[in-house]
């Protein structure tokens, strides 16, 4: 953005308990859409190239400070000691004034749908009208628990007064303060001693600061914001829910004009960090999040849930899990497997129904079709590994190694123990546990001998039969006996 921003500090207010959300952690980092509320705070703050970025934290402080050097490490956070009110929060920065730069840009921690536009508005607005403080206001349907803006007959804002402290007359009025300020810095620190905590709840209101400004004849513009739904906050549960439903229709929308089918949006849960290639097709119920990159022309199939994973183009998974995993291109996964960290499959890899694979690379033109167990292993290219294979990997005490080397062909049943090699275009017989090194080109087989025992089935059948007759005639006897 514009250099004029490097004289603008923001002030981003996080400290409060956030009662109404009835919860052991702070409510700005609650999530909504993978990320907590403060996340999309921060990325529209970022974007406008900020002077600076404190955030005041408090109820739970240590929370979000830990959040922030993880995330947004240029974030300052500044701890509010005893929570008084907002306009306390705010006193906190003064020991920082000569950093702040001129103007300060103050926000409430809890507007997760707030666009950097509205804000750099805000900004210019301020710019254009030189006043001392400028403020959004916005008209809502339901006021109730806003502060209301409070003017005279000419439109000019004289104070905000609080849902609970407003008269019945003032709480008729609709156009609400959202929580968005920018103030002169050296005004906003004079004019912070001065107010008190004379009101309903004893806390100290920034909101009177307004009134404060205005009563010293200073200049108070405000800057209606037509959409209103960008300063909604966040105060109890429910709300959460609602404007997480308004942002995962915001994010879909994106992924589907970049060129991304969504059959069901209302019921496909996306973060926006993932990317997700052109003409790919996410089915309902889709769980879609944190580091992943899914390439174009895939079909991620309904209930699907993709963390922290690559996929590479033309994939197809079905109803399954994949978590931390590198996956190639047209490989066909599912349905109801289940692919754990660190597995890597090469090109045209088919992981089938009911399959879990842990910390294993399967290299191209591979298949596990049916009901297997892969873990720590590394399997070749052109692998056919037969139904309810398991590689027995662990001993109770190691995690082991299983090698099965190029167009190796499992059987089926096959109980692989490691540390294991199977070596290249070798066999396993069905149903056999190979516990040996298999050297290339063998075939494997570890059964005991099968006999079979001319006319058995008949002879087997006779005996049962006169069993079963004689049982019954036994039963009847006794039935007879009772009745007699
Ligand atoms: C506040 C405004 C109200 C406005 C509404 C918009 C005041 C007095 N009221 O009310 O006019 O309509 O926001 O959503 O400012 N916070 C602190 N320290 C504190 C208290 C609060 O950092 O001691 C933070 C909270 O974490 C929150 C923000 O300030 O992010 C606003 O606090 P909240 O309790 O949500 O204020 P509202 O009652 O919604
Ligand atoms: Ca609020």
């Amino acid at each position: 953005m514009t250099d004029s921003h490097k004289n603008i500090s923001v002030v981003i207010l996080a400290a409060g308990k956030g009662k109404r959300m009835k919860s052991d952690i702070p409510k700005v980092l609650h999530r909504i859409c993978f990320k907590p509320i403060i996340y999309y705070i921060l990325k529209e703050v970022f974007a406008l190239e900020p002077e600076n970025v404190y955030v005041v934290a408090g109820f739970q402080g240590e929370l979000v400070e830990q959040y922030l050097r993880d995330n947004f490490p240029a974030a300052r956070t500044v701890f509010q000691k005893n929570l008084l009110g907002t306009a306390d929060a705010v006193s906190v920065l003064a020991g920082f004034k000569d950093e702040l730069g001129s103007k300060c840009l103050i926000l409430a921690g809890d507007m997760p749908l707030i666009q950097s536009e509205s804000l750099a508005r805000l900004l210019q607005f301020k710019r254009d009208t030189g006043c001392n403080a400028a403020l959004l206001t916005t008209f809502v349907d339901n006021p109730c628990g806003y502060g209301r803006i409070i003017k005279d007959e000419e439109g000019s804002i004289l104070k905000i007064v609080e849902d609970a402290d407003a008269t019945l007359q003032e709480k008729l009025i609709s156009e609400i303060n959202p929580s968005v300020y920018c103030f002169d810095t050296d005004l906003l620190f004079e004019y912070l001693k001065k107010v008190k905590p004379q009101n309903s709840q004893g806390e100290f209101y920034l909101t009177d600061l307004v009134g404060e400004f205005v009563s010293a004849g200073l200049k108070v513009k405000g800057l209606t914001l037509e959409d209103s739904i960008q300063v909604e906050g966040i105060n109890d549960r429910v709300q959460l829910s609602l404007l997480e439903k308004i942002m995962r229709r915001n994010i879909n929308e994106g992924f589907m004009l970049s060129g991304v089918t969504i059959k069901d949006p209302e019921n496909t849960y996306l973060d926006r960090e993932v990317e997700i290639g052109k003409d790919t097709v996410i089915e309902p119920f889709c769980f879609i999040y944190g580091k992943t990159k899914i390439g174009k022309d895939c079909i991620i199939g309904p209930f699907s849930q993709i963390e922290d994973s690559t996929i590479g183009d033309g994939t197809k998974i079905n109803k399954s899990v994949v978590q931390g995993a590198v996956i190639g291109r047209s490989n066909n996964i599912g349905p109801t497997s289940y692919i754990r960290p660190l597995t890597v499959t090469g090109d045209n890899v088919k992981i089938g129904a009911c399959c879990e694979i842990k910390k294993s690379t399967i290299a191209s033109g591979s298949k596990v079709p049916h009901l297997s167990y892969i873990g720590d292993a590394q399997i070749g290219s052109g692998v056919n590994v037969g139904a309810a294979t398991v590689t027995c990997n662990y001993d109770g005490f190691f995690k082991n190694r299983t090698i099965i080397e190029d167009g190796v062909f499992i059987g089926s049943d096959t109980m692989l123990v490691a540390p294991l090699r199977v070596g290249r275009d070798s066999i396993t017989a069905a149903g056999s546990v190979i516990s040996r090194d298999v050297p290339p080109g063998s075939l494997a087989i570890e059964r005991g001998k099968q006999v079979n025992v001319e006319n058995g089935a008949l002879k087997f059948r006779n005996k049962k039969i006169s069993a079963k007759i004689q049982e019954e005639s036994c039963e009847e006897n006794k039935k007879n006996q009772n009745e007699d």
